[in-house]
C-alpha cells in the first residue's frame, strides 16, 4: 500500500516538473511573445470597434493579458534560472509556481487561438495593413526578445555554447547601430510617375525605396527646369510619395524626367543626404480630341493584380480617373506607395493624366488626413477641363456619420461636405457643356440627405448629363427597381447615374466611357474577361 503510494507521489512529482522544465518554459516565452506581437498587429482589424460583432475595449483587454502572459513566463523562467533551490532538473517547486505556469500557458494559448481565429477572418485587403502594423512593432519587439534572451539564457550556456550565443548577439547589435546609422537598403523609384491632374495643374507624384526629396527636370520654351516638392520654400525630404507640381501649360504634350535625392537626417544646421537618383525620360500625352477614351477604376480594394488583368480587356485608354477605394484604410504612407502610386504608375507610365476621386475607405486611418496632399491635391473636390468636356469630381467622403463608433472620434466629414456643397454652389457652367460628375458615391452625402438632394439639385441646374460613380461593388445604370435611387431617378431624370464596378469575390470590374460628341459608350470588363457593360447614352436625354 505505502509503495504503490510512492510511486503515485513520484509520477506526480513528474508530470508536475514537466510545466516548469526551462525548454518548455523557453518555447512558451516564445509563443507568448510572437502571440502578443501578433495580436497587436492584428488588432486594427473591425471586429474590435464594432460593437455588434465585439465588445468596445476589447482588443486592448487581450492586448494586456497577451502582455501579462509574457511577464508570468519570464518570471518563472527567471526564478528558475536564477534562485538557487529551484533550479535543475529535480528541484522541488511550490504548488504557486506550477498555478502560474499553467495561467501563463492557457493565456499565451488564447491569445494565439485568438491570432489564428483573426487570420481566418481576414482576407487580402487585411493581410496587408497587418503586415505593414507588424513592421512598425518589429524593431521594439526584436529588442525586447534580444534583451530577454540574455537575461534569461546566458547563466543556463557554458563554454563554447556561450561564446558562440554572446558573438551573435553582438553581430546582431552592431548591425543594428551600423544601420541605424548608416542605412543599408537600397534607394530607388517603386514606382513610375502618375500625373495627377488636380484642375488647376499637374503633381507629378512617384515613390522611392526610402525617404528623399522629389524633383521633376523638364524643357519648356528653351528654358530647362528642375522643380523640386517643397513647402513654403523648403525641400520636403521626409516623405517616400513626392508630387510636384508644375502648370499644366509645361508639361502637356512634353518630355520629362523624375528625380529624387535620399535624405537620411535633417538638422537645424545641415542635413545627411544619399543617393541621387533619376528615371528615364518620360512624355505626358494631353489628348483633347472630340473622341476621348476614359478608364476609370473604383473600389479595387489592393487588388491591383486583378484590377490591371481587367484593364488589358479595355485596350487603349487616354486618360485615368481613379475612383476611390485602393485600400480598406490608409493607415500608413506605404499603402498608399502599394494601391495608388504604384498602381497609377503601372497603367499610365506616366504617359497620361490621372484624376483622382477620393473614396470612403480612403478616409480612414491616421494617414488619410495627409494622403490628398501627397497626391498634389489641395481639395478633393475640384473641377477639371479635358478639350470641350468638363469634369467635376466631388469628394463624398465617409458613408456614415461622423459619430459612428469605427472613426474613433476622428472624423469631420460633415463639415468637409458642407463646405463642398458651398464651394458647388459657387460652380457655374456654358449653355450645351458636356459635362460630366464624378463622385465615389452616388448620393454625394449619404448621411445627410438633405446635402445629397441640395447637390443633386445644383447638378441638375448645372446641366451635369452623367454621373459616373463606384462604392457599390457592381456594375450597372441605376434604375427605380433600387428603392433609394429611386427619388433621385424621379427627381432628377436628366442624369444617368453609372456605377463603375469594383471587386467581388476577388473579381475587379473596371470600365472605359469614351467620350464623343454625339454621347458616351459605357463598357466594362472584369479580370475573368468577361465584358459586363457596353451601352451609349447620348448628351441629350
Ligand atoms: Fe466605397
Amino acid at each position: 500500500m505505502r509503495k504503490s503510494f510512492l510511486v503515485g507521489e513520484r509520477e506526480m512529482k513528474q508530470k508536475q516538473s514537466w510545466f516548469l522544465r526551462i525548454p518548455v518554459l523557453c518555447a512558451a516565452v516564445v509563443g507568448a511573445i510572437l502571440g502578443a506581437s501578433l495580436f497587436h498587429a492584428l488588432r486594427s482589424f473591425w471586429v474590435f470597434y464594432d460593437p455588434n460583432t465585439f465588445f468596445l475595449g476589447g482588443s486592448i483587454g487581450i492586448f494586456v493579458l497577451s502582455l501579462a502572459a509574457i511577464a508570468l513566463l519570464i518570471t518563472l523562467l527567471a526564478l528558475r534560472v536564477y534562485v538557487p533551490r529551484w533550479k535543475g532538473k529535480e528541484a522541488q517547486l511550490p504548488k504557486a509556481m506550477r498555478v502560474c505556469a499553467v495561467v501563463g500557458f492557457v493565456l499565451a494559448a488564447l491569445i494565439l487561438v485568438a491570432v489564428v481565429v483573426i487570420l481566418c477572418f481576414s482576407g487580402e485587403e487585411a493581410f496587408s495593413v497587418f503586415s505593414l502594423y507588424l513592421k512598425k512593432d518589429l524593431p521594439p519587439v526584436l529588442i525586447f526578445t534580444g534583451a530577454a534572451a540574455l537575461f534569461l539564457l546566458m547563466p543556463l550556456l557554458s563554454g563554447k555554447k556561450k561564446a558562440v550565443f554572446a558573438g551573435v548577439m553582438v553581430l546582431c547589435i552592431v548591425f543594428s547601430c551600423v544601420q541605424t546609422v548608416f542605412p543599408l537598403q537600397p534607394y530607388r523609384f517603386v514606382s513610375a510617375p502618375v500625373v495627377m491632374d488636380t484642375g488647376e495643374e499637374y503633381a507629378v507624384v512617384f515613390a522611392t525605396s526610402q525617404q528623399g526629396t522629389g524633383y521633376i527636370h523638364y524643357t519648356f520654351e528653351g528654358k530647362e527646369y528642375t522643380v523640386y516638392a517643397q513647402e513654403h520654400g523648403r525641400r520636403i525630404g521626409d516623405r517616400m510619395i513626392h508630387s510636384v507640381r508644375v502648370p499644366h501649360a509645361h508639361l502637356k504634350n512634353n518630355e520629362y524626367q523624375i528625380g529624387s535625392t535620399r535624405v537620411i537626417e535633417q538638422f537645424g544646421y545641415g542635413s545627411r543626404l544619399g543617393k541621387d537618383i533619376q528615371s528615364e525620360t518620360y512624355t505626358l500625352r494631353v489628348k483633347e480630341d472630340k473622341t476621348q477614351k476614359l478608364l476609370v477604376v473604383s473600389d479595387w480594394h489592393t487588388r491591383v493584380k486583378q484590377a490591371k488583368q481587367a484593364i488589358t480587356y479595355l485596350e487603349d485608354y487616354d486618360a485615368v480617373v481613379m475612383l476611390g477605394d485602393s485600400a480598406g484604410s490608409m493607415d500608413f504612407e506605404e499603402q498608399a506607395v502599394r494601391y495608388i502610386v504604384q498602381f497609377g504608375g503601372d497603367i499610365t507610365h506616366g504617359a497620361m493624366p490621372v484624376y483622382y476621386v477620393r473614396g470612403n475607405h480612403e478616409t480612414r486611418g491616421a494617414f488619410a488626413a495627409h494622403m490628398p496632399e501627397y497626391l498634389g491635391y489641395d481639395s478633393c473636390y475640384y473641377r477639371a477641363q479635358r478639350g470641350e468636356y468638363s469634369f467635376l469630381i466631388l469628394d463624398s467622403g465617409e458613408d456614415k456619420e461622423d459619430a459612428h463608433i469605427e472613426y474613433g472620434g476622428m472624423d469631420e466629414y460633415a463639415h468637409q461636405r458642407s463646405q463642398m456643397l458651398d464651394w458647388l454652389n459657387e460652380q457655374q457652367t456654358k449653355q450645351g457643356e458636356k459635362f460630366i460628375v464624378f463622385s465615389h458615391d452616388w448620393k454625394v452625402s449619404e448621411p445627410e440627405p438633405e446635402v445629397s438632394r441640395a447637390a443633386w439639385d445644383k447638378l441638375q441646374s448645372l446641366g451635369a448629363r452623367f454621373m459616373v460613380s463606384g462604392h457599390y461593388h457592381v456594375c450597372e445604370f441605376l434604375e427605380k427597381t433600387n428603392e433609394t435611387a429611386a427619388p433621385y431617378l424621379t427627381a432628377y431624370p436628366d442624369i444617368a447615374t453609372y456605377i463603375d464596378g469594383g471587386v467581388k469575390k476577388n473579381v475587379v470590374t473596371v470600365s472605359k466611357l469614351t467620350l464623343t460628341e454625339q454621347g458616351v459608350r459605357f463598357e466594362a470588363a472584369d479580370n475573368l474577361g468577361q465584358k459586363v457593360m457596353d451601352t451609349t447614352l447620348p448628351w441629350g436625354k
